[in-house]
């Protein structure tokens, strides 16, 4: 690969560039609904105002999404800025293999399926169903399932995660119904015995990520693999029974269940069973991937591991080359912008705490958890608790060693995530919102700061907006829905909103100005901080938003 060529009118700044990302930090249509303008941000405010400022997008096909109706993630978002183009994503990958039935004709279909037709076992299917779009989608388990049984499969079980965090917090009985159609439709014509084995809320059991809370899996192994756990005849009837007896509980943290038939657990994995994790996204695939695939693991007392045929709807994990089978390759990510900046020798740094450590160390580096050389990350330990209850979260901390970090000089390009504005959003706790985003605030006045001292640069950002857009509304009216109290209902999942780009050169080093790009978007961010750091970007990087010199 080419080296990053340095440009001649401009070498950089005296202090390093600093990139921040303001996880689900988006900007809001609606002033009743955008906490980011509801809170108290002097900060941003500021920039607004002084600073380069600039919107770009961070949805649909700005990010590598299947069309403009897809919501911004922060995978897809991550590795858009990390990358300084749009690939094709996860969900595109999926959808596009399946419409073209290369799916089907690959190897590890027809070795997951062909092991079940020889042993005369049960097909598994795992993962989280709803059409979110940003970790799975329930259309590709319907067309997997129609193709299984094409191709002779007798007996499948659904393990179902239920989602509420990127769909609306408390429509699991849709997918419910949905699912249970679905599935009466297979059983019609009496060939097949394919049914839901088991399931749970996505922040209670199995969808865990970056280690902050394996119990999470353990919890999701004896639900889904050993089939212990509390009892019902059908999902429809476990939802309903764990809302009755938890007034105001969201989708996303309902307690496991089995299903049973006569008494018995309809569905555990045992020997000679295929498992297919239909999830495309890494983050909350790794773990329980681990789970399966690991000879020995230390994390939880597995018991005995089954003897089965594991795979992946996708590569989580390019460099770890996990899982071991998958059914479609990821997009293939390469010359991200952290290889380009350690091959040209400057020092990086990059940090956030546990919860979106990976976001800014995997995802930024295109789904690929190995380091380069020039690298150095850290990770703040996350609290293990409902992040509305501790809505400032590890912001104040990871700030502090942020501001360490430009002070000791050693760093020329420093990275980092603030996931308040995004985990705090998925809670769908306003006032806890609003305290999420004033704690980002601070950060970034504290980073200004000390940018100001050693007359660096920030480039203030974010992956997909959330915290910008918390109230549900009305399809038709568009008027903001109201709970039987009265008051508005929560929306938790991420926004279709644009994001905020704040270029702030406190020295004026770089004499930046505003670049005239057409429709940018989040990749744009990579160019704009190769340029900062004194270099010109990679020609078929999508362009700087800023000139410099
Ligand atoms: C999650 O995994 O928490 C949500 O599905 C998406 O949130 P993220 O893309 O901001 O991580
Ligand atoms: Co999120």
């Amino acid at each position: 690969m080419e080296q990053l060529k340095k440009n001649e009118a401009f070498s950089g700044p005296e202090g390093p560039v600093v990139l921040v990302i303001m996880d689900g930090v988006g900007i809001g249509k609606n002033p009743e609904t955008d906490y980011v303008k509801i809170a108290n941000t002097p900060n941003l405010d500021w920039l607004k105002e002084n600073a380069i400022y600039t919107e770009v997008a961070a949805h649909g096909r700005a990010a590598g999404l299947p069309d403009d109706g897809d919501m911004g993630n922060s995978e897809v978002g991550h590795n858009a800025i990390g990358c300084g183009r749009v690939f094709d994503q996860g969900a595109a990958l999926v959808r596009n293999a399946i419409n073209t039935g290369s799916m089907y004709e690959g190897e590890v279909w027809k070795k997951v399926t062909g092991n079940v037709k020889d042993k005369d076992s049960t097909l598994h299917f795992l993962g989280l169903c709803s059409d979110g779009n940003v970790h799975s989608n329930l259309e590709h388990f319907e067309a997997m399932v129609k193709q299984a049984k094409a191709d002779g499969i007798k007996k499948i079980r659904l393990h179902a995660l239920i989602d509420g965090r990127d769909v609306p917090p408390t429509s699991a009985l849709e997918y419910v119904e949905r699912i249970e159609n679905f599935l009466a439709e297979m059983n019609a014509d009496g060939t097949v015995d394919y049914c839901v084995a088991s399931g749970g809320g996505r922040q209670n059991i199995t969808m865990d990520r970056y280690d902050a809370n394996w119990p999470m899996i353990e919890a999701g192994w004896k639900t889904h693999v050993k089939a212990e756990g509390r009892m019902f005849a059908s999902m429809k009837e476990a939802v309903e029974v764990f809302r009755s007896e938890n007034e105001g509980i969201l989708d996303q943290d309902l307690p496991p269940f089995v299903i049973e038939r006569d008494g018995a657990p309809v569905g555990p994995i045992v020997d000679g069973d295929s498992v297919i994790l239909f999830n495309f996204r890494g983050d909350r695939a790794l773990e329980i991937t681990k789970a399966f695939e690991a000879q020995e693991l230390s994390e939880f007392p597995r018991g005995p591991k089954p003897d089965v045929l594991y795979a992946g709807m996708m590569q989580y994990d390019g460099d770890l080359g996990v899982p071991e089978l998958f059914l479609v390759a990821p997009p293939a990510i390469d010359r991200t912008m952290s290889e380009y900046l350690s091959n040209a020798g400057v020092k990086q740094f990059a940090i956030s705490e546990t919860q979106k450590f990976g976001h800014v160390t995997y995802f930024f580096n295109g789904n690929n958890s190995g380091k380069f050389e020039t690298e150095t990350w850290k990770e703040v330990p996350s609290d293990v608790c409902p992040f509305e209850n501790a809505p400032r979260m590890k912001a104040a901390e990871i700030t502090d060693e942020v501001v360490a970090a430009i002070k000791g000089g050693e760093y020329k390009f420093i990275r980092l995530n603030f996931p308040n504005g995004d985990m705090v959003g998925h809670t769908g706790v306003f006032e806890a919102v609003k305290v999420a985003v004033e704690a980002v605030d601070e950060g970034v006045g504290r980073i200004m700061e000390a940018l100001k001292e050693t007359g660096g640069i920030m480039v203030c950002s974010a992956d997909h907006g959330n915290s910008d857009d918390m109230c549900a509304l009305d399809k038709k009216t568009g008027e903001i829905k109201l709970d039987e109290n009265g008051k508005p209902q929560p929306k938790t999942a991420h926004s279709l909103n644009p994001v905020p780009v704040f270029v702030y050169d406190p020295s004026d080093a770089a004499h930046a100005e505003k670049a005239d790009v057409e429709k940018p978007g989040i990749a744009n961010l990579a160019a704009t901080c190769i340029t900062l750091l004194g270099y010109e970007a990679p020609e078929d990087y999508t362009p700087s938003l800023v000139t410099v010199g």
